[in-house]
């Protein structure tokens, strides 16, 4: 991240000047006209009341008539602009904001799920009723200047409630602020926890787990119920007292109205215009209040979208490498999950020629899948470097690296779509591709056998396949586009003997093709037929080599172990 001076967002907000310039004038000319009822009023008490001319009311009417048409027309204009302003901000940065989740996501930096729910907040905040509030409110001085021009002590009357009304607004801030921030945490919290675990229906069912679910959710719901029934205690407290305040205010000011009439020569319009004014004065200030709430949770938004779009995203040379053939070679590579302190893969340093199917073998959390991991590039090295034909990794753009490398990882995932969708990447379809690698993997005629063949629906996470459809369905999207690298973590995990044997088949035929398959698995089939066989222990390389020198290794190791 960096912490640069401008802000991103800012520039992103304000991107089109024009827009806001037009948004400024129309309210200017808003509040201006807001000033028609009062004259309105004065001019009918004046005129039309001394003189009881029907002409002179029906004139006055129209006029105001008119500039309340063209008030509604501005209003409404602003209000176009705005929505325009919030769907050009969404298109603008929606995208970014995405690719940044995804980033976070795989670095675990953060908390990425909620910037696309920010943008949403803040686009719907910048077309509601805060921002409104927030645009009038600066125009409240015209009808300060109006009033003292009505007389000075009915502006030193509302300027004074006006004042207080501000002081209540900062102490409503300051009370709710905390709270409110505690209150909306809470209630992402418990979202999030309803979305992650009502998912695994299935286990919560069969060992009837429901009751114990449902006690960590009251338990969080009740916090958030705490939460925010504080932060709106307070607020409705000051609400109340607020209210009290404006109607003071307002009656005060009428007071005041009769008591210059009283004194002096004024017309007795006075009594109504200053007590039109004052709450002119007032409603802003108030309006401006009863959003404070929108306005905090908009600006926390605002913070961790503006922070996101700081990040700086890794620089390429724009020199386009010429498609690998396959070959891996570790330097002195330390690595592990990002975010996690001690790197768990140490020291590891190996070289896997092109063409060569490697065995990684070892007991369970030795690391297998953390280094075929670091060797995809999924997670970055700590220290070393992992490089694809003699290229560093991290010099390659993913999206040119993807193509060459097909992954299938130990928890199988495929997306929501059907089958021919997921094994061609979610790219555009080219039935030709799709069966090529389906056949690559085995799985051509497994998939002419489901429901609605390549046009199946796997559901989401694919739930609707079996766990060995799943897993040959992933091969072969691993598989697709015949990537000269093809690193498979426990890839049989789920088949059958016919499904293993397809899979070997498919992998002596990569190997054919001259890809290089990394294969993690605990099974014999996968060994019996590699090249070469690497042993993990508690994150170390423990022996690589060619699968004989390896196999008599272990052997003898095995022998002195027994004696
Ligand atoms: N995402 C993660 N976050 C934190 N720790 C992790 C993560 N993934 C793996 N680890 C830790 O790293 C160590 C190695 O795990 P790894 O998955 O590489 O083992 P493995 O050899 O693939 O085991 P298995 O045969 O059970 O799949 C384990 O101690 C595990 O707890
Ligand atoms: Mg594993």
């Amino acid at each position: 991240m960096r912490p640069g001076a401008r802000s991103p967002l800012l520039e992103a907000v304000f991107e089109l000047k024009s827009a806001w310039i037009a948004v400024f004038v129309f309210s200017m000319a808003v509040n201006f006209l807001m000033l028609a009822p009062t004259i309105y009023m004065m001019q009918v008490s004046d005129r039309v009341m001394t003189s009881r001319n029907m002409m002179t009311l029906l004139m006055l009417s129209l006029l105001a008539l008119a500039v309340f048409a063209v008030m509604g027309v501005l209003e409404w204009a602003r209000s176009r602009v705005l929505v325009r302003l919030g769907v050009r901000l969404d298109r603008r940065i929606g995208a970014r904001l995405l690719s940044l989740s995804h980033r976070f996501e795989v670095e675990k930096l953060g908390d990425s799920r909620r910037l696309l729910s920010d943008l949403t907040h803040l686009r719907t905040f910048l077309t509601g009723y805060a921002i409104f509030a927030l645009l009038d409110a600066p125009w409240v001085p015209i009808f300060l200047v109006v009033t003292v021009m009505l007389h000075p002590l009915l502006a030193a009357v509302s300027l004074g409630g006006t004042i207080v009304m501000v002081i209540l607004t900062y102490i409503t801030e300051r009370a709710v602020r905390t709270p409110l921030a505690d209150s909306n945490n809470s209630a992402a919290e418990t979202s999030q926890f309803v979305a992650t675990n009502m998912r695994h229906g299935e286990i919560i069912e069969a060992m009837g787990m429901f009751p114990m679910m449902l006690q960590r959710w009251q338990k969080k719901q009740d916090r958030y119920l705490v939460q925010q029934a504080i932060a709106s205690d307070r607020a409705g407290m000051v609400q109340g007292v607020t209210k009290f305040v404006r109607m003071t205010n307002q009656a005060l000011a009428m007071g005041v109205g009769g008591f210059l009439f009283l004194q002096s020569d004024v017309s007795p319009a006075i009594v109504f215009a200053a007590s039109l004014l004052s709450s002119r004065i007032s409603q802003p200030i108030e309006s401006l209040m009863m959003t404070w709430s929108q306005l905090g949770t908009a600006s926390e938004s605002w913070k961790r979208i503006d922070d996101a779009l700081r990040y700086v995203d890794q620089q390429y040379s724009g020199v386009t490498l010429p498609a690998p053939t396959g070959e891996v070679t570790l330097e002195g590579v330390f690595g592990g999950p990002p975010g996690i302190s001690a790197p768990f893969v140490q020291s590891v340093n190996l070289k896997i020629p092109a063409g060569v199917i490697v065995a990684i073998v070892g007991s369970s959390a030795s690391g297998k899948s953390t280094l075929v991991r670091l060797i995809t590039g999924v997670w970055a090295p700590r220290v070393g470097t992992v490089r694809l034909d003699g290229a560093d990794l991290r010099t390659w753009p993913r999206e040119q690296l993807g193509p060459y490398i097909g992954y299938l990882p130990q928890d199988v995932e495929l997306f929501e779509g059907t089958v021919a969708e997921n094994i061609a990447r979610l790219g555009a379809l080219d039935s030709e591709r799709v069966i090529a690698a389906a056949r690559a993997a085995g799985v051509h005629e497994m998939v002419l056998q489901m429901a609605d063949g390549y046009g199946t629906q796997v559901g989401a996470n694919g739930a609707f396949l079996s766990g060995g459809q799943r897993q040959r369905v992933a091969l072969a999207r691993a598989m697709y586009g015949d990537p000269p690298l093809l690193v498979l973590d426990e890839p049989n995990a789920n088949l059958d003997e016919a499904g293993e044997l397809a899979l070997d088949a498919a992998l002596q035929q990569a190997k054919q093709r001259g890809q290089t398959v990394i294969i993690v698995s605990h099974r014999p089939i996968a060994i019996r037929n590699c090249d070469l066989i690497l042993v993990m222990q508690d994150g170390q390389v423990l022996l690589y080599g060619p699968r004989e020198q390896v196999m008599a290794k272990l052997a003898a190791a095995a022998a002195a172990a027994k004696n």
